[in-house]
């Protein structure tokens, strides 16, 4: 007895050990955590204007297979009342749901400025509780149009340079000074402008946005931003100064020839203010500054500041202290009362434009004595920031390129319209820094004239700056081109991901054309989160909508007269919708576009009312006739529109029939679907052949006057589209095999090249894959010859080019052409990279949202011996990397809590799959089936390494 006890007493402590550590085993360390909350897609956003915000958040676990089985929110009006469980907004209570995203606010009503926190527990599929997360917060913006006190105010400037013949007006600068007396519990800034704004508090300056508020259909709504400043206030005298750029609102916007005659003033005249600060003290008591006629105003140092032509900045006329209290404004003058604008004053809900790198020159060169020419190393959209020491008066002026002449000097044909030029005078006071405002240049070589001295790597820095989209996507493999393939969709992307997604950010033309993003849409939804990006922007499609049902070929449309929709573009009203619905489950944004969309098929379909579809020659009323259709491809002949024009309308009709299901309108989805296949139908029947190829009457289209390079004469018989019936998966099993073998001929006639323009080119690689055929899709992504993207990064490129042919060592920048449509940094054609993610990775969604995940990675042709695919999505972080060394194949998952994956793993019928080493768990990894050279696995979220012979 007695020694049992003292042994018992001894092997106590290593019990309770053992026992702790099982516990922290199976409880703490394979629990579930909360590691991110979001609202409305975003950080912690300040005043937004849904008034039941939707709430998203992201699980981990070290476990496996770990769920949640419920949830519980509460939102409070402060940190401690959320704490003290006093003052709750919202108790949601625990709610039986595996739902962790897009959860919508369900309590008190919200009001305009209330500030919310709110924390988020879950329970695991054991009823496990997990610990609370961390605290999460939004507030409210103005919510009612009574909220607002401001008044809209401006100041008129005159031309700096009357010689110039360009408008370029210098910038005002307004300044307010107030008082505040008491403790201040919270101080809000509500402020927007009609042109771009830059805010400072007490000298100090607000937020770190560019280009705010964003561009919008001024006339129809404009986005205010809400900015907390609590911590900028002083006791007693404060003063709030605030300058103005003319942005896209009275600036220089778009190509020269669609703004004639005088390019600039879209919207209106001159820039406008108006802002609000709200000020609570601690006792109660609240207090409001706006914007109105007691404001000054005066030129200063900015002396020029445009989108496209740059900015000017006369260090000399700088207003010292201006936007302090103690400033003396005795001659400053008064503001005037700006008309303002009818459009609706809405809460910003995008993603605001920032900073997010900067870069180091990797040379610098002197072309010719006195110039020197900086390369960043890297194309890019910002600016550069300069830093330099010179004499009063010195003037030094910065030029942006993106490529450069034989001879090292800038080459700048292709910017066209926009100057890009940015000025810079000397105060001559030792080093002086400065970065220009309110514009921004699309550039990788900096061309620098006016230094007394020689420069160095600190004159000139690089300012990389966009949307500030969360970048969740990463992608390598064994070949270094792809790799720097898709780094340049990564650039091309965020250079041009600049408030709307613009074509191109160096150009007189910057247009979020509908055509570009449309087919980019996939690859862009891999990379970012778009969520918050993509919404905004919707709007601006449908304000730029015609009355009449088609989209506009690119929104915002800053030209109210002008009618201009084109098969293949305006589609993107209905295709990034769907896209951005099947990432993010987001039924939101599908509800809010419904109308605007059914009203864009309701044209398509009456449109199409005689044939079902598009025949030859159907599309004469648009410019140029047909639309752009495949455009920039390389075939001799011009694919006929009307082939992509029918299988982009029968691709929104099963796109529609798809959303209007989801949100529960039957009747509607029943009706698309029938329109789509008595559509397909008669396409098939006039189109093609009984061998799959499409057959077109040439005479249609008589000597293609009117038509974009008609003179080329038609065919129906090309890649772009194959692809596209294919990848649209329009046609029956028989025909997709025949009409495969046709798109496999014409790639081994081209030497297994690209012949498609930015219509087809999304759909070539994934489409390959779709007819057993992946190895050749390997074959062309991995090309270097002409053209190719290989061939592009062999030549210097840093982002995606406009052309295939926008540079070749025969023709340089191909002489004219250069001059009138080239761009170096265009992410049309990056549209591949969508399947290094959906095919060389494998990583896709079964249903929306990526709840049911698919890993089916395509191994092509065997080239790469490793591949790393990593998404962020909505549910957390999926990953797909594998390798091969001799004939294992290694396949490491991992798929985020609260979701399911189908795993295929190559390998034969035969053949035997490990996983971790060992063989299969059959409780933790359920065996599906053997498809074709697959075997399904269906796991739980985890991380898994599965390895087969292949
Ligand atoms: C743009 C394109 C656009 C095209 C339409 C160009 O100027 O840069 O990307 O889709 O026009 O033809």
């Amino acid at each position: 007895m007695q020694i049992q006890t003292t042994s018992l007493k001894t092997l106590l402590p290593s019990f309770i050990f053992l026992l702790l550590i099982s516990c922290t085993d199976t409880d703490l360390t394979k629990g579930i955590i909360i590691d991110t909350v979001t609202v409305e897609y975003l950080d912690n956003p300040l005043g937004i204007d849904n008034p039941t915000p939707r709430i998203s958040w992201v699980m981990s676990s070290k476990g496996k297979n770990k769920k949640q089985s419920a949830y519980r929110i509460k939102v409070a009006t402060s940190e401690e009342a959320l704490e003290k469980e006093s003052g709750l907004l919202w108790d949601s209570g625990k709610l039986i749901s595996d739902q962790n995203s897009q959860i919508r606010y369900a309590g008190t009503l919200l009001k305009s400025g209330q500030s919310c926190y709110f924390k988020i527990k879950i329970w695991d599929e054991n009823d496990v509780e997990s610990d609370w997360s961390e605290t999460g917060f939004w507030t409210m913006g103005l919510l009612n149009e009574q909220d607002w006190k401001a008044k809209w105010i401006g100041f008129k400037t005159e031309d700096n340079d009357p010689k110039d013949p360009l408008h370029l007006p210098a910038a005002p600068y307004l300044r307010k000074p107030f008082s505040v007396q008491g403790k201040i519990k919270r101080a809000s800034l509500y402020v927007t402008s009609l042109g771009v704004f830059e805010m400072s508090l007490n000298g100090k300056r607000i937020g770190d946005d560019l280009l705010a508020p964003g561009w919008s259909d001024y006339n129809k709504r404009i986005y205010y931003k809400t900015y907390d400043v609590s911590d900028h206030l002083d006791q007693g005298k404060n003063a709030l100064g605030g300058i103005l750029g003319d942005g896209w609102y009275a600036g220089y916007v778009g190509p020269k020839e669609l703004s004639n005659p005088r390019n600039r003033e879209l919207y209106g005249l001159h820039p406008a203010l108006l802002c609000q600060l709200e000020i609570e003290y601690e006792d109660g008591k609240k207090e409001t500054i706006v914007s109105d006629e007691s404001w000054k105003a005066s030129k200063g140092p900015l002396v020029y500041a445009d989108l496209l032509m740059g900015a000017g900045y006369n260090a000399n006329l700088e207003l010292t202290g201006w936007n302090t209290s103690d400033y003396d404004d005795q001659n400053w003058a008064n503001v005037y009362l700006h008309e303002g604008t009818e459009g609706m004053l809405q809460a910003y809900p995008g993603n605001s434009i920032q900073p997010y790198d900067e870069l180091e020159p990797v040379e610098i060169n002197q072309p010719k004595k006195g110039i020197y020419v900086f390369n960043l190393g890297q194309n890019f959209a910002g600016h550069a920031r300069l830093k330099v020491r010179g004499d009063k008066n010195d003037t030094i002026v910065l030029r942006y390129g993106e490529r450069l002449h034989p001879d090292g000097s800038l080459m700048t044909e292709n910017l066209r319209f926009a100057r890009a030029t940015d000025t810079y005078i000397l105060k001559g006071e030792g080093m002086e820094e400065w970065e220009p405002k309110f514009t921004y240049h699309g550039f990788q070589y900096v061309e620098v004239t006016g230094l007394k001295n020689k420069p160095d790597k600190n004159t000139i820095t690089g300012i990389a700056f966009g949307s500030s989209i969360p970048m969740v996507s990463s992608f390598t493999s064994s070949d270094e081109t792809l790799n720097r393939m898709f780094e340049n969709v990564i650039w091309t992307q965020r250079s041009n991901f600049m408030e709307v997604p613009t074509d191109s950010p160096q150009r007189d033309e910057r247009l979020g054309w509908l055509g570009d993003v449309q087919i980019f849409s996939k690859s862009a939804l891999y990379n970012a989160t778009l969520g918050a990006f993509n919404a905004k922007w919707f709007a601006d499609v449908r304000d730029a909508q015609y009355d009449f049902g088609p989209y506009s070929t690119f929104a915002p449309r800053p030209y109210p007269e002008l009618v201009w929709y084109s098969p293949g573009w305006m589609e993107a009203g209905i295709m990034v919708p769907y896209n951005t619905y099947k990432f993010y489950k987001d039924t939101k944004i599908v509800k809010d576009h419904y109308d605007s969309m059914t009203q864009f098929m309701d044209y398509h379909i009456e449109k199409s009312k005689e044939h079902k579809f598009y025949p030859e020659n159907s599309w004469t009323e648009v410019n140029p006739k047909g639309g752009f259709g495949d455009w920039l491809s390389m075939t001799d002949k011009n694919l006929a529109h009307d082939i992509m024009a029918s299988m982009y309308y029968q691709y929104a009709l099963k796109s529609m029939a798809e959303m209007s299901a989801t949100i529960g309108k039957k009747e509607k989805a029943d009706y698309y679907l029938t329109t789509y296949n008595t559509s397909v139908a008669a396409f098939i029947d006039h189109y093609l052949d009984g061998n799959g190829k499409f057959i077109i009457d040439e005479t249609a289209y008589g000597d293609g006057a009117g038509y974009f390079e008609g003179e080329k004469g038609f065919t129906g018989h090309t890649q772009s589209a194959y692809a596209t019936a294919i990848y649209f998966d329009i046609l029956p099993d028989d025909l997709k095999e025949k009409a495969g073998k046709h798109l496999v001929k014409l790639l081994e006639e081209n030497n297994n090249l690209p012949s498609s323009g930015i219509l087809g080119i999304r759909q070539l690689l994934p489409a390959l894959s779709a007819i057993g055929r992946s190895d050749l899709a390997y074959q062309i992504v991995l090309k270097k010859d002409y053209p190719s993207w290989g061939f592009q990064v062999k030549h210097g490129a840093t982002t995606i080019w406009e052309r295939w042919n926008s540079y070749t060592p025969e023709n340089g920048f191909n002489g004219e052409m250069n001059a009138k449509m080239n761009s170096f940094n265009h992410y049309a054609f990056g549209a591949f990279s969508q399947f290094l993610f959906s095919d060389m990775a494998g990583i896709n969604t079964e249903d929306a949202g990526f709840k049911h995940i698919i890993i089916r990675p395509e191994l092509g042709d065997r080239s790469l011996s490793n591949v790393h695919g990593e998404y962020g999505s909505i549910n957390g972080k999926i990953v797909s990397t594998w390798s091969v060394k001799e004939s294992t194949f290694t396949l490491d998952v991992e798929i985020p809590v609260n979701t399911r994956a189908k795993v295929y793993v190559p390998s034969l019928e035969d053949n035997t799959v490990l996983e971790g080493g060992g063989t299969i768990n059959s409780e933790l990894i359920q065996f599906v089936k053997q498809k074709g050279a697959y075997k399904i696995y269906e796991v739980g979220s985890g991380s898994y390494r599965f390895q087969s012979r292949i």
